[in-house]
């Protein structure tokens, strides 16, 4: 099986890496060339909960990898999701298979816009990991990955899940995607942007009593607004799921204080933002995340001017 990740940010490294390991032909897609040189001839080094790794996984910028890829997995941010859509629209035959693993909403659609649903296969994990250097990856925590197909019923799906499989995800596969990709979104929605502002790891956000209850009034709008979507949240009490996640990933920095550290744009927008924007679509009042939007935002176009001591 051909599988290529686009995007070699921590997700990225972590499934090319595990899924090379495996016995399968991965390779890793990157828009930066000195870095894709970089993690070619270095390889991927991946530590943490499952010990220490070292694959070489081939690193390139050649989209025509893409024409006859079996899977194609796409780890970008979601704001470089339409980008990458029009890329591997844009190859002959192009991948039998295109599986998003993103954080935020919004990303099944853009790719099943451009590349037809039929194709498309949404996933979330909660894994937990981070990049130390280019290639070089912390894996922090083991999560749950849970995928399903954008065009509704679940067939010829088996190869997809024998990989993840192989490559240690224990994959699940769940018949509505938009449940799903809901039941992630309440997870960034506790996590990302606490973590991003207070710049404390997952697991300290639930041991302090101001993030602890900013993290339930975040919850609590996203799972209003999601109820009144008629999403169908994977978890009975989404408050205590995304609890758990935070004590599974203790020791991970959340992707957005990630970014915030290398003063890269963020996802806010599709997440915390995308609560706002929905809830306001509905008639329901978002103040938790309208204020953890405005913060990371301010964070975003200040890092110019951010006085550092
Ligand atoms: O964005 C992230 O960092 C991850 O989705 C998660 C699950 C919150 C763990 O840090």
């Amino acid at each position: 099986m051909k599988i290529v990740v686009i995007g070699p940010g921590a997700m990225g490294c972590l499934f090319a890496g595990y899924l090379q390991a495996a016995g399968f032909e991965a390779s890793l897609l990157d828009y930066k060339s000195d870095r894709a040189v970089l993690i070619h001839r270095q390889g991927l080094i991946i530590t943490g909960v499952r010990g220490d790794h070292e694959v070489h996984v081939p690193t390139g910028i050649n989209v025509v990898d893409l024409a006859d890829a079996d899977l194609v997995l796409v780890c970008v941010k979601a704001y470089a999701t339409a980008a990458v859509a029009d890329e591997i629209a844009g190859v002959q035959p192009g991948p039998r298979w295109v599986l998003t693993l993103q954080n935020g909403v919004g990303n099944v659609e853009i790719l099943s816009e451009k590349l037809g649903a039929e194709r498309v296969i949404g996933g979330v994990t909660t894994a937990g990991a981070f990049v130390h250097s280019p290639g070089a990856v912390q894996h922090a925590g083991e999560g749950d990955t849970i995928i399903g197909r954008a065009a509704g019923d679940n067939a010829e799906l088996g190869p997809v899940v024998e990989a993840l499989t192989r490559a240690g995800f224990k994959p699940d596969v769940k018949p509505d995607v938009q449940n799903l990709i809901w039941s992630k979104l309440v997870v960034n929605v506790g996590i990302n942007a606490l973590g991003a502002i207070t710049r404390l790891r997952n697991g300290a956000l639930i041991e302090h009593q101001g993030t602890a209850a900013i993290m339930a009034g975040a919850v609590g709008e996203v799972v209003a607004v999601a109820e009144a979507r008629g999403i169908e949240l994977l978890h009975p009490d989404p408050l205590e799921a995304v609890r758990t996640v935070c004590r599974n990933t203790s020791g991970n920095t959340c992707s957005m204080l990630g970014d915030v550290l290398a003063q890269r744009r963020t996802e806010i927008d599709f997440i915390n933002g995308a609560v706002v924007r929905e809830g306001s679509a509905l008639g329901i009042e978002t103040p938790v995340n309208r204020v953890l939007t405005d913060l990371v935002q301010t964070i975003e176009q200040s890092y110019q001017v951010r006085v550092t001591r």
